[in-house]
């Protein structure tokens, strides 16, 4: 390099550098964001629970773990906020989920983080559980800032058929591959596998040196319906409460979904440019297995059970890799952060209501490069 620039001289040495700092493609990381539905908050292995969840426990001790995080008590709302960076008052997000009657969804004028993304060059795909809204075309994640969308619209359907029921006699089928039904693929197969997969294919079939990438993964796990593998639930055995075991189960299996959605990155060239965000979307619900001890409350409620939930940063470009982050971090931070993070850009006219943590989160080596850190909070 030395000897290069020697020959080179100053002006070549400028050009080269404002290569190394503004290649945007190169400098936009790979974005992951894991959504996962009502894992409480002793969920997880790192926080002491028996349910064993050695990936999810070594992605967190090697990134940093958010140990003040809160989201909403509830589905469509914390999902509101991820999606807008705004508090769901703001979107008329506030009552409860939006259940299938209902001609209601995320307002067409609230700008997206997967729009900014897009807008920053991100190829931007969805996987999992939308619950923000279906009752006309616009509202569907392909019109709100998705490339490609498989999954569901609502939630807690059944893990295996992809039906979903609001009441007797008020059952349909919920699985879509864009905007149809995706009535061809996939009947009976297990929900966590299947979005994997999906998840798996989409790395397989981009290239992650051309374009940086957004993925949205929502897994529909682990949610009631309390329906997992049989496999799963052999190593949970002494767990007596038949829905804690199952509900065990259901994690473990979401545990080893991670493992190979992180082998495909590693396989497929992104690994070394991501930064995986994980977040569950409200508390536990103990009638159905979960668990937020030490915390009171459970979803749906505003104890603290409720609303602080599971959540982690693991990134290889992290350099406070191995830290737990005590700050107060909230899900409308994601918005600011990860545009921030895929140099899009914030209009004033957002009015976001989350901040950018980029300082606490990421500090990257671009930063400690250039020996400062941008302020940007
Ligand atoms: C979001 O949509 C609501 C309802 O249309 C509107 O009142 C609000 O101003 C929008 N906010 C932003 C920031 O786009
Ligand atoms: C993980 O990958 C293995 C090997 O391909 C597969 O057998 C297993 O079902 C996958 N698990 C999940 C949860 O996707």
């Amino acid at each position: 390099m030395r000897v290069l620039l020697h020959h080179l001289g100053p002006e070549a040495f400028v050009i080269l550098m404002w290569f190394l700092i503004f290649d945007k493609s190169s400098s936009q990381p790979h974005i992951v964001f894991i959504l996962v539905d009502d894992q409480g908050f002793r969920d997880v292995g790192y926080h002491g629970s028996e349910i064993k969840t050695p990936t999810l426990d070594r992605l967190a001790a090697e990134g940093v773990k958010l140990e003040n995080y809160y989201v909403q008590p509830l589905c469509s709302p914390s999902r509101s906020q991820l999606m807008t960076g705004r508090y769901q008052i703001h979107t008329g997000l506030q009552h409860s989920i939006i259940r299938a009657t209902q001609p209601n969804c995320l307002p067409l004028d609230n700008v997206t983080l997967p729009q900014k993304l897009k807008q920053a060059g991100y190829s931007t795909h969805m996987v999992g559980k939308w619950h923000l809204g279906f009752y006309k075309r616009g509202c569907l994640p392909t019109k709100r800032g998705f490339d490609t969308f498989f999954g569901s619209l609502l939630g807690s359907g059944d893990y295996y058929s992809h039906y979903k029921c609001e009441g007797p006699g008020m059952c349909g089928y919920d699985l879509y591959e864009g905007e149809e039904a995706a009535w061809e693929q996939d009947r009976g197969v297990y929900s966590t596998m299947m979005l994997t997969r999906k998840a798996i294919s989409i790395l397989a079939n981009h290239k992650p040196r051309k374009q940086p990438l957004f993925l949205y993964l929502a897994y529909q796990a682990v949610h009631s319906p309390l329906q997992v593998p049989a496999r799963y639930l052999e190593r949970y055995k002494g767990i007596p409460n038949l829905h804690r075991r199952k509900y065990a189960a259901m994690v473990s299996c979401l545990d080893e979904a991670i493992h190979n959605l992180t082998l495909a990155l590693k396989r497929y060239g992104y690994y070394d440019n991501t930064v995986i965000v994980y977040s569950s979307d409200n508390g536990g619900q103990p009638l159905a297995g979960g668990s937020n001890w030490p915390l009171r409350g459970s979803k749906a409620t505003y104890w603290e059970g409720g609303i602080r939930a599971v959540g982690f940063v693991h990134s290889p470009l992290l350099v406070n890799k191995g830290t737990k982050c005590r700050s107060l971090v909230h899900i409308t931070d994601w918005f600011p952060t990860l545009v921030t993070l895929g140099e899009g850009t914030l209009d004033e006219d957002l009015n976001l209501d989350g901040y950018d943590v980029w300082e606490i989160l990421f500090p990257l080596l671009d930063d400690v490069w250039s020996g400062t850190s941008p302020t940007r909070m």
